[in-house]
């Protein structure tokens, strides 16, 4: 019997898309593996290492198996992945439904069975599944059920993160599919226009979001600052108020939380926002709800999201995304508190790590452009 289901609450790691691109190698990964452990992100609850695309050869051997680049990883993968596994951390590798991956290698189409079991072989703990290069005749529900179902008879517990984009309605069979994660969006940029678009998209789809199947709103460009060899990824970078509020919106929006930034020379700042325990704690918040988006008066571009949480408080994020300081304002009521209940608020700052005091029928605190304020809230009696 298991004792554990293999995404309970939001995946959390590092992926090598990113910053890296294809420029990856066995030195990366296992310099990466260190300075996961060593900058406290395991601690901290990430705990997948995943390689992304161009980890292989062009074309499959005459077995029709994968081969691992010999300049990229002359060890091959097993080797990398007991590198990982005795850090600690668990080991995750791409692939993608269609005859080739995004980036031109080849992909598991018609090959989904013999893959898993390779992947198993090797000791993969996390699959993600690409949607480029697929068989125009053929929808992708049926690719990502194919996968799933061949993970699931692989011998060995492999988490699938569909990395689906957002079309044909994936959120309405993605969960049946058996997919612990589904992409819902278009690839990142480390820009806040990207941010700003893709937290937006996602609003209306928290429906869908739960434990086992977690809508991922894509890898985390924290830390980036423009950095990187990745033309698609690298547009110039955002400023830590802007990869703070990045990070805030993921964590109460339950995305997982994989980190894109290189690791091995983060900044300080970039440490202290993706290895912030309180707001990691919402992200993980063993009942999984989602949130809901309340308009504030007056601003159209400022917001509050709301998530109730395992023990009875409240998370609470103010966001403004207008280019101006702003008094984002919540009343109450607006989440249900009525004057008439003789109950008020008492937050707690998740980013100042500060006790706030009761607060009654209103909270307006100031949020910087494109900032925000977070905060975990008991109902008390005034
Ligand atoms: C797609 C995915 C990205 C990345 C690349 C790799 O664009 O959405 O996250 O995996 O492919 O080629």
């Amino acid at each position: 019997m298991k004792n554990r289901t293999l995404a309970p609450t939001p995946p959390m790691g590092w992926n090598s898309w990113n910053t890296f691109y294809d420029q990856i190698n066995d030195e990366l990964i296992r310099t990466t593996a260190d300075a996961m452990v060593e900058q406290g992100l395991l601690e901290a609850g990430y705990e997948y290492l995943i390689v992304d695309d161009c980890w292989s050869m062009k074309e499959r051997d005459q077995q029709g198996r994968l081969v691992p680049d010999p300049e990229k990883f002359p060890q091959g993968m097993k080797a990398v992945a007991d590198y990982v596994h005795s850090k600690g951390l668990k080991f995750g590798i791409y692939s993608c439904c269609g005859v080739r991956t995004c980036a031109g290698y080849p992909g598991s189409f018609e090959h989904e069975f013999s893959d898993a079991e390779q992947f198993a072989e090797w000791g993969v703990d996390y699959l993600k599944y690409d949607n480029c290069h697929r068989p125009s005749t053929l929808t992708t529900p049926m690719l990502y059920r194919r996968i799933s179902m061949a993970l699931r008879n692989s011998g060995r517990e492999i988490l699938l993160a569909a990395c689906q984009w957002g079309t044909e309605n994936v959120h309405h069979w993605i969960r049946s599919a058996g997919a612990q994660t589904f992409r819902s969006t278009v690839d990142i940029q480390d820009s806040w226009h990207s941010i700003e678009t893709i937290a937006l998209s996602q609003m209306e789809n928290q429906c869908f979001n739960g434990p086992e199947c977690f809508n991922d709103m894509d890898m985390l460009v924290v830390g980036m600052y423009g950095k990187g060899v990745n033309p698609e990824a690298s547009m110039g970078g955002c400023s830590d108020e802007e990869y703070q509020t990045h990070f805030a919106l993921w964590a109460m929006m339950n995305s997982p939380l994989i980190i894109g930034c290189d690791i091995r020379s983060m900044s300080a700042k970039a440490r202290e926002i993706l290895t912030n325990r309180e707001l990691i704690a919402i992200n993980q918040d063993p009942e999984c709800r989602s949130c809901c988006r309340l308009p504030v008066y007056g601003n159209p571009d400022a917001f509050v999201l709301v998530k109730p949480l395992e023990n009875g408080e409240y998370a609470l994020g103010f966001f403004n995304f207008s280019d101006t300081p702003f008094n984002v304002a919540l009343n109450f009521w607006d989440m249900g508190l009525t004057s008439a209940s003789g109950r008020g608020l008492r937050f707690r700052d998740c980013l100042l790590h500060k006790d706030l005091g009761l607060q009654r029928e209103c909270f307006a605190p100031q949020v910087m452009p494109h900032g925000c304020k977070v905060y975990r809230c008991t109902v008390e009696r005034l």
